[in-house]
C-alpha cells in the first residue's frame, strides 16, 4: 500500500543472553544444519549480567550489506549469518502466504545494517556466539515480522544458540528428522523456578582457545570412542536425570550431575586424537578446590562446569555465594584490581571459620583467577522499544563508533 512504500527505514533492537550447559553439546550429526549428536540442557544466565544488544536495519536507501561487531567493521559473508538470513526471510514469505497484503513494510530485497555489542568484554573468553546469534535471529525476525518457533533458526547460526532463545532452564532435543525440523530448544522450567540458584563466573588467566568448539567437536566426532558411547548410552540417562532433579530443585543431584557432565566432555576432548585441551592449570585447581569445599561441608554446596575454555561456571546456592567467594579471593588473591574483583550481583562479605581455612584453602595461586561475575537465571531474549537505545542511528550507521 502507499503507506509502505513511503517508510524507507525501518529497525529493531532485541537483548539475548548467555547460556551455559550442564548436559554438555558436543559432536554434529550433520555440519551444515547443526544437527548434534545428543540432546543437551542449558541455563540461560541472566542479561543484567551479561547480554548481546543487536540492532537490525532494512532500507531502501542501503546500498551493501554491511556489519558491527563491537563497533568494528565485519564481513557479512559468513555462511552461518547468511543461513540465519535466509532461514528467517524463508519464514517471512511462509508466513504471509504469498499474500503482498500483509507483508512486512519493506522489501526483502533491500540491503540491511546489523550491528551488535556484548556487555562483557569478548577477551574474557565467555562463549559469546550463542548469545551472538540468539540474539541476531531475534532482531532479524522482528525486523521481517515473523514470530513463533525460532530456535530451529538460531541453530543454523550456532548449535547452542537455539538454548538462548529461552530463558531459564532449556533443553535442546537432538531430533530424529533428516532435515533437522525436529532439532529444537523446549523450556524445561522457567528463570522463577528455582530462586535460590546463582552462578559465578570465575574469569581465569591464560590464553584463549586453542581450538575452536566447531573444528574440536569435527575431531571428537571422528576420532572419540569415548564420545560415541557418551552420546549414545551416557547422555540419553543424564538427561532424564538432570530433569528431575531441576524438577525437584535437588542440588545435591543437579551439582554432582553438572560436574560429572563437564568432566567428562573434557575426558572426550582428551579421548580426541589429537587431543584437545581446555582447562588449564587454574581451571584444575578451581575444580580442586570445589570438592575441597563439598568435602568440608560434608555435602554439595558448589558445582563447577567448563566448556571449551578454562574459565569455571560455579553452580550454587544464594546461602553459599559470599562464604565460597571468600575462599576464592584467600584461594586466588587477586593480582590487581582488588576492589572488581566481584562484579555483577551484590555479595555480602563473609569472615571464614578458621578450621574451614586450613583445610579447604591449602596453597593461595595468586592471580589466577582474574575477578568473579556473580549472575543467576535469566529470562529470554528481548525486544527493545526504546529507539535510544537503538546501535544504529537514522542514517543506518553506528552511533558511537564509526
Ligand atoms: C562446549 O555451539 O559453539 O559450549 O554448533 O559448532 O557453533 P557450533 O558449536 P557451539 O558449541 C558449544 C559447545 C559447548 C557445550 C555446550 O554449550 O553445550
Amino acid at each position: 500500500g502507499a503507506m509502505a512504500e513511503e517508510r524507507t527505514l525501518s529497525m529493531v533492537t532485541c537483548t539475548a543472553p548467555v547460556n551455559i550447559a550442564v548436559i554438555k553439546y558436543w559432536g554434529k550429526r550433520d555440519n551444515d544444519l547443526i544437527l548434534p549428536i545428543n540432546s543437551s540442557l542449558s541455563v540461560t544466565l541472566h542479561q543484567d549480567q551479561l547480554k548481546t544488544t543487536t540492532t537490525a536495519a532494512v532500507s531502501r536507501d542501503f546500498t551493501e550489506d554491511r556489519l558491527w561487531l563491537n563497533g568494528e567493521e565485519a564481513d557479512m559473508g559468513h555462511p552461518r549469518l547468511q543461513a540465519c538470513l535466509r532461514e528467517v526471510r524463508r519464514l517471512a514469505r511462509k508466513r504471509r502466504g504469498g499474500s503482498a497484503e500483509d507483508a512486512s513494510p519493506l522489501s526483502q530485497s533491500y540491503k540491511i545494517h546489523i550491528a551488535t555489542q556484548n556487555n562483557f568484554p569478548t577477551a574474557a573468553g565467555l562463549a559469546s556466539s550463542a548469545a551472538g546469534y540468539a540474539c541476531l535471529v531475534s532482531a532479524l525476525a522482528r525486523l521481517y515480522g515473523v514470530e513463533g518457533e525460532l530456535s530451529e533458526v538460531a541453530r543454523r547460526g550456532s548449535g547452542s544458540a537455539c538454548r538462548s532463545m529461552l530463558g531459564g532452564f532449556v533443553q535442546w532435543q537432538r531430533g530424529e528428522r533428516p532435515d533437522g525440523r525436529d532439532s529444537l530448544a523446549h523450556q524445561v522450567a522457567p528463570e522463577t523456578h528455582w530462586p535460590e540458584l546463582r552462578v559465578l563466573i570465575l574469569v581465569v588467566s591464560g590464553e584463549k582457545k586453542p581450538v575452536g568448539s566447531t573444528a574440536g567437536m569435527q575431531t571428537s566426532v571422528d576420532t572419540s570412542p569415548l564420545l560415541k558411547h557418551r552420546a549414545e548410552v551416557v547422555v540419553p540417562e543424564r538427561l532424564a536425570l538432570m530433569m528431575r532433579h531441576i524438577r525437584e530443585r535437588d542440588f545435591e543431584g543437579f551439582g554432582q550431575l553438572t560436574m560429572k557432565d563437564s568432566n567428562q566432555f573434557h575426558a572426550t576432548c582428551l579421548d580426541t586424537f589429537p587431543p584437545i585441551f581446555y582447562l588449564n592449570d587454574f581451571s584444575r585447581q578451581i575444580i580442586a578446590l570445589a570438592h575441597r569445599f563439598n568435602a568440608h561441608h560434608g555435602h554439595t554446596k558448589v558445582a563447577y562446569t567448563f566448556d571449551a575454555g578454562p574459565n569455571a561456571v560455579i553452580f550454587t546456592l544464594a546461602d553459599t555465594v559470599a562464604e565460597f567467594v571468600e575462599v576464592v579471593r584467600r584461594s586466588f588473591p587477586p593480582a590487581t584490581n582488588g576492589d572488581q574483583f566481584v562484579r555483577g550481583l551484590p555479595i555480602d562479605s563473609a569472615s571464614l571459620p578458621e578450621e574451614l581455612v586450613t583445610t579447604v584453602v591449602t596453597e593461595p595461586v595468586p592471580g589466577a583467577v582474574q575477578y568473579i561475575l556473580h549472575t543467576k537465571p535469566g529470562p529470554g531474549p528481548q525486544l527493545l522499544d526504546d529507539p535510544s537505545q537503538h546501535l544504529l542511528g537514522a542514517d543506518g550507521l553506528p552511533r558511537h563508533c564509526a
